[in-house]
């Protein structure tokens, strides 16, 4: 087995960083195929934290080369702080271990704007995004008017470029979100420097990633959100703008779906979601703060305090399917450590009808109330164990009861932030 794809179950903020970061001890390369800095992952390796946007996060290893796909919407700005911040603290000390598609599309300044902007215009019914011009930066790929990584190493063609998307811009800018107008040279000028600056990474990179997989190297695809906000299979419209499902790397990469092996799930044992839409299992409660501060369950792009609740086998049954996982990767068990009894979702009641699919309308979804079941917990902390027999019984019971509900084997078990905090049942590579 070569290649393997580890994408998030629920709502985001999986854990699917550390888990990356774990699994690249193992592989050669690691690719991100799609959404942009919306994305908050964090590793902690020595105790030292490091949040990571865009660039991969298998960064912190000198040898694997890390990819950002053609899928990707990448903010210069953001790449450039990221790099010289890894630089600073001693990891990426060479440019070749970063290599970025020329066919990834570029946000630019008005995609802030514009997503702002109609966050405020929306008001109480915002989807509450990162802030970071996704949306709008999708759109423009869309519609066709977007700029890509290599037009920024061609200045006649990013002027162009530059002057026909803000023909439309600054109309919409100036009438429709009543801001100022943007000044073409002086975003020519910054983007030609990011240009500059970047281009020893930009390249073709499906080229090298077919390569790679010809030659049998070890892949692993790392996803960004979790596949409740993907844009078809998710909570629509509280959604991100890409598709986040496993599917996506072949158009996210160029790849052939033939070439994909391994599919794995990161589930955290609880739900949590940041941003406006429907949530059944949410915990407003005493409890929902407590599993917040226990989880340390606030944004790490953002900041914002993320909306907890239990643990819904609905929705991480939606994205087995989706996906077509081979694995599950369980996170923060140890935040559960003495709270019982323990609930999880198994179907939801709607208009006096039990289901247990996901509702394709938000209305439905917020009207849902699920249908729990419980098990007994544990008191005994975890954070220690480092093999699957060591964890308490009702831990290893609650660990086999997803395994039985979902019918995919839990591969890695994760008891703490730190990547020596996992219990590996059964390797990837
Ligand atoms: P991602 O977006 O899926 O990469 O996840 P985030 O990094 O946004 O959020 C996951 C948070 O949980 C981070 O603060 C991680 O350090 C932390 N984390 C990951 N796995 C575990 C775990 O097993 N236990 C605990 N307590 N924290 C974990
Ligand atoms: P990681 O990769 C959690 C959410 C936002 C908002 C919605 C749309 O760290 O799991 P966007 O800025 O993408 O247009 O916002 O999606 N969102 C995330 N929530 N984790 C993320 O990424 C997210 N990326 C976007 O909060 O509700
Ligand atoms: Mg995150």
């Amino acid at each position: 087995m070569s290649t393997l794809i580890i994408v998030g179950t629920q709502w985001g903020d999986e854990g699917k960083g550390k888990v990356v970061d774990l699994l690249t001890s193992r592989a050669d390369v690691v690719v991100r195929f799609q959404g942009g800095n919306n994305a908050g992952h964090t590793l902690r390796v020595a105790g030292e934290q490091v949040i990571v946007h865009l660039i991969p996060s298998g960064i912190l290893y000198p040898d694997t080369l890390n990819v950002i796909g053609n899928g990707v919407v990448i903010d210069p700005s953001v790449l450039m702080e990221e790099k010289i911040g890894l630089r600073s603290r001693g990891y990426f000390l060479n440019d070749e271990q970063l290599l970025i598609s020329d066919r990834a599309h570029v946000i630019m300044p008005y995609h802030k704007l514009i997503d702002v902007g109609r966050e405020e215009l929306l008001g109480s019914a915002k989807i509450g995004t990162t802030g970071r011009g996704i949306g709008p930066a999708y759109e423009d790929k869309a519609a066709r008017i977007g700029i890509r990584m290599g037009d920024l190493l061609r200045p006649e063609v990013l002027r162009n470029r530059i002057a026909v998307a803000l023909e439309e811009k600054n109309f919409l800018l100036e009438h429709r979100f009543k801001k100022r107008p943007l000044d073409a040279d002086t975003i020519f000028n910054e983007y030609a420097a990011f240009g500059e600056k970047l281009g020893p990474h930009i390249c073709d990179v499906t080229h090298v990633l077919q390569g790679k997989i010809a030659e049998g190297r070890r892949v692993l695809f790392e996803g960004a959100q979790g596949t409740l906000l993907d844009i078809d299979h998710g909570t629509y419209p509280f959604v991100t703008s890409s598709n986040v499902v496993a599917g996506n790397v072949c158009a996210g990469t160029g790849i052939s779906p033939r070439k994909l092996e391994q599919i794995w799930g990161v589930v955290k044992a609880y739900s949590t979601r940041v941003g406006s839409g429907g949530f059944p299992s949410e915990l407003k409660n005493d409890l929902g703060e407590r599993i917040r501060e226990r989880g340390a369950e606030y944004g790490a792009t953002t900041g914002r305090p993320r909306r907890c609740g239990w643990l819904d086998m609905v929705v991480v049954n939606h994205s087995v399917q989706l996906n077509g996982l081979t694995g599950i990767v369980l996170t923060k068990m140890d935040v559960l450590t003495g709270i019982s009894p323990i609930k999880f979702a198994v179907a939801y009641e709607l208009d006096g009808k039990v289901i247990d699919r996901v509702p394709a309308d938000i209305n439905d979804l917020e009207r849902a109330v699920p249908v729990y079941r419980e098990l007994p917990g544990w008191t005994e902390p975890i954070g220690e164990c480092r093999s699957f027999d060591e964890l308490p019984r009702n831990a290893r019971h609650y660990v086999e009861t997803i395994e039985n509900l979902t019918g995919v084997p839990a591969t890695i078990v994760s008891v703490g932030p730190g990547r020596e905090q996992s219990i590996v049942r059964k390797p990837p590579f």
